[in-house]
């Protein structure tokens, strides 16, 4: 390489430029609070992202992951159910509604377990409405072997497990799809032979949850 003028000149403003860099590293009191020179800052200070939203880090917008999922977005494997809280809904799913699952004794077994866990304490082993917790509601569940419920459709059945019924609450958030229709063979087997209906004695309808609210607590 030719040294000419400029280059020198040059060579000697860089020299100075970090001569006196070097001179303000070096110089001056040290603060013991300070952190030092930070190199890529965002890994010392890591910006707390909303879980929900778009957080500004140095004037940039960061966007969570954990966005509400777009309007209309259905789980995978989740099938919307059709028919809604409504008389009229559920006067249509017994009409149309058909439970997609063949009963055998393995499903019956299931679905005897389900009953056991989940609605025994209302409706009573038999399904006569002498569960412990059924027993102490404003209204007892009706027998599933009594004059209303023993004809009741399995599109009716399984849509009031699926939202609730009166005192009943809705079992869509803890029970699957397919868990319900199980359910639902099970309540057939303890509705029994059509023929023996017996009288509805129990099976009065038990007052809206609104309403029961309203009561003044018995001691
Ligand atoms: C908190 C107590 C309670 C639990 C738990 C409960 N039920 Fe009920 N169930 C009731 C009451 C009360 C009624 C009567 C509702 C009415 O007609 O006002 C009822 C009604 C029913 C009916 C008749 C519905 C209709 O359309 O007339 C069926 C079928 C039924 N329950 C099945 C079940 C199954 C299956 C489970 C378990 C997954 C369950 N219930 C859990 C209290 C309960």
């Amino acid at each position: 390489m030719k040294l000419n003028y400029n280059t020198i000149k040059a060579v000697s403003i860089i020299g100075l430029v970090l001569l006196i860099i070097c001179g303000f590293m070096l110089n001056g009191k040290k603060d013991p609070n300070s952190p030092g020179v930070e190199f890529m800052p965002d890994m010392y200070r890591s910006p707390s992202v909303e879980v929900y939203g778009v957080t500004k880090f140095n004037g940039d917008d960061i966007y969570s992951t954990q966005f509400m999922p777009v309007k209309g977005t259905i789980a995978r494997g989740y099938i919307p159910y059709a028919y809604p809280n409504t008389p009229e809904g559920y006067e249509q799913a017994g009409l149309y509604l058909k439970n997609p699952i063949a009963s055998s004794a393995e499903v019956l077994a299931e679905a005897q377990l389900l009953y056991t866990k989940n609605c025994v304490h209302c409706h009573g082993a038999t399904g006569a409405g002498d569960g412990k917790v059924g027993q102490k509601l404003p209204g007892a569940p009706p027998a599933y072997n009594s004059g209303t419920i023993k004809n009741l459709p399995e599109g009716k059945i399984f849509h009031s497990i699926t939202y609730g019924k009166g005192l009943m609450g809705n079992h869509a958030s803890i029970l699957t799809t397919e868990e319900r229709w199980k359910l639902v063979l099970f309540v057939q087997t303890l509705q029994g032979p059509k023929e023996t209906a017996v009288a509805d004695s129990t099976a009065k309808t038990t007052p809206a949850v609104a309403e029961v609210k309203k009561e003044e607590p018995k001691h």
